[in-house]
């Protein structure tokens, strides 16, 4: 198995509720390592730019208001397989269609405040990670 990096994002539905460390303890549990953590607050543009794939999609303005609603913890996730491990425990976008047990079935207040974003692929971990940090920043 192949050791990979995703990034993830703490949305402010999360860090509005104090929930940063007992969501990083979901991810530490399922043996993901968290190399890299920063708690910023985003702005239109950046959160525009970083969802720039869904700008056509109707609910892209909602989601680019709430993403620069209150601050988010942006982190890179070590570990095997670490783009599907990421997204499992994540759970599925929509919190009603999550599995028992993972981070949106437990945390999301719904599809749009869901409390985590993942990277849905190595190449999109890849860029994603690069647009939020500097190689620098990653610590292993
Ligand atoms: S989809 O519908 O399969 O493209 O959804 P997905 O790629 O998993 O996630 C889309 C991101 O947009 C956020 N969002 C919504 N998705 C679907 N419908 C509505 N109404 C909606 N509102 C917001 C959703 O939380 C996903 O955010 P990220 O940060 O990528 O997980």
């Amino acid at each position: 198995m192949a050791t990979e990096r995703t990034l993830s994002i703490i949305k402010p539905d999360a860090t509005r509720r104090n929930l940063t460390g007992k969501i990083n303890a979901v991810f530490e549990e399922s043996g993901l390592r968290i190399v890299a953590q920063k708690r910023v607050q985003l702005t239109e543009a950046v959160a525009g730019a970083f969802y720039a794939v869904h700008k056509d999609r109707p609910f892209y303005g909602d989601l680019v208001s709430f993403m620069v609603s209150g601050p988010v913890v942006l982190q890179v996730l070590e570990g095997e397989n670490a783009v599907l491990k990421h997204r499992d425990v994540m759970g599925a976008t929509d919190p009603k269609k999550a599995a028992p047990g993972t981070v949106r079935a437990q945390f999301a207040e719904s599809i749009e405040a869901n409390s985590v974003h993942g990277s849905d692929s190595l190449e999109n971990a890849t860029n994603e990670i690069a647009f939020f940090f500097a190689q620098t920043e990653i610590l292993p």
